[in-house]
């Protein structure tokens, strides 16, 4: 394991002790688990026995309420602590999760067009190399599979501090590689974390160079005008912090005949 990912693995270790992304999905959310998964209307009717991954999603959120909807999940993330949460719930409820403690840019226990969706909440910018995740979800995706992904938008990792008006500043730049600085403004970074910046190209450019279409892209509202000034609701007026994109798989056959020498010929 490398430096970044232990350095990762211990603070999501920490954070599986009641942080705000360790909560576990409530009796609620689970009498309508779609419905808690999908505001907006992304998922199929049914994900009844549909095999699901949930990427770097531990924590007990996203893999019980899959589970809770009839899927066959499996959820892979680096934290042990975050894997728990999700074994010690979905035990709990008497559902059935499947845990593998592993990388998001490494997954050779997982089998070619193995899953019909995947699911990763924000935590691509917890790798530097982001087109190692795509082309292994690309891998594990069935043809025409659905991915669901949150990340942080440069932008916003690109945020050093504020000046004397509470202005943000910039202080990162765009081309930034290797592992962000220590910031002083710490709204939507994790404590602890070795965190990445992947630009536009690389997020949703990578993406379709991956081998998938995208269907839709929002940008989760953060900005609450009534928020103080230091609050993480203050600074989403200024800078949204999420891009979330619903982006499909492309059939393998579509993918070789889009680079079949025949396209190619001479004029
Ligand atoms: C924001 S949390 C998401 C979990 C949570 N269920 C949620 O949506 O609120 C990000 C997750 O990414 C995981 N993670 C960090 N680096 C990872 C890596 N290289 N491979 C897999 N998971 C990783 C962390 O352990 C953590 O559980």
């Amino acid at each position: 394991m490398s430096d970044y990912q232990r350095q990762n693995q211990s603070a999501w270790n920490r954070l599986s002790d009641g942080s705000q992304f360790a909560k576990v999905a409530s009796d609620e959310e689970c009498r309508q688990p779609l419905k808690a998964l999908d505001s907006r209307g992304w998922l199929p009717q049914s994900v009844a026995g549909l095999n699901v991954l949930c990427l770097a999603s531990g924590g007990g959120w996203q893999s019980i309420l899959y589970a809770a909807a009839g899927a066959r999940v499996t959820v892979v993330d680096l934290s042990p602590g975050m894997l728990e949460l999700d074994r010690k719930e979905a035990r709990r409820r008497g559902l059935s999760v499947t845990t593998i403690e592993a990388s998001m840019d490494d997954l050779p226990m997982l089998g070619d067009a193995t899953f019909d969706i995947v699911h990763q909440p924000v935590s691509t910018c917890y790798v530097p190399d982001l087109e190692k995740v795509y082309a292994e979800i690309a891998r594990v995706s069935r043809d025409d599979g659905l991915y669901i992904s949150q990340h942080k938008v440069p932008t916003s990792l690109q945020i050093a501090h504020r000046d004397d008006c509470n202005r943000f500043v910039i202080g990162v730049e765009y081309y930034h590689t290797g592992p962000l600085p220590k910031v002083e403004d710490t709204s939507y970074r994790e404590t602890g974390a070795v965190e990445y910046l992947h630009r536009w190209d690389q997020l949703v450019g990578g993406l379709c160079r991956a081998g998938f279409v995208i269907e839709d892209l929002r940008e989760p509202k953060r900005a609450d005008p009534t928020a103080k000034v230091d609050h993480f609701g203050y600074r989403g007026r200024f800078v949204a912090p999420y891009v979330r994109m619903k982006a499909r798989r492309v059939r393998r056959s579509t993918q070789e005949d889009a680079v079949s020498p025949q396209l190619w010929l001479p004029r």
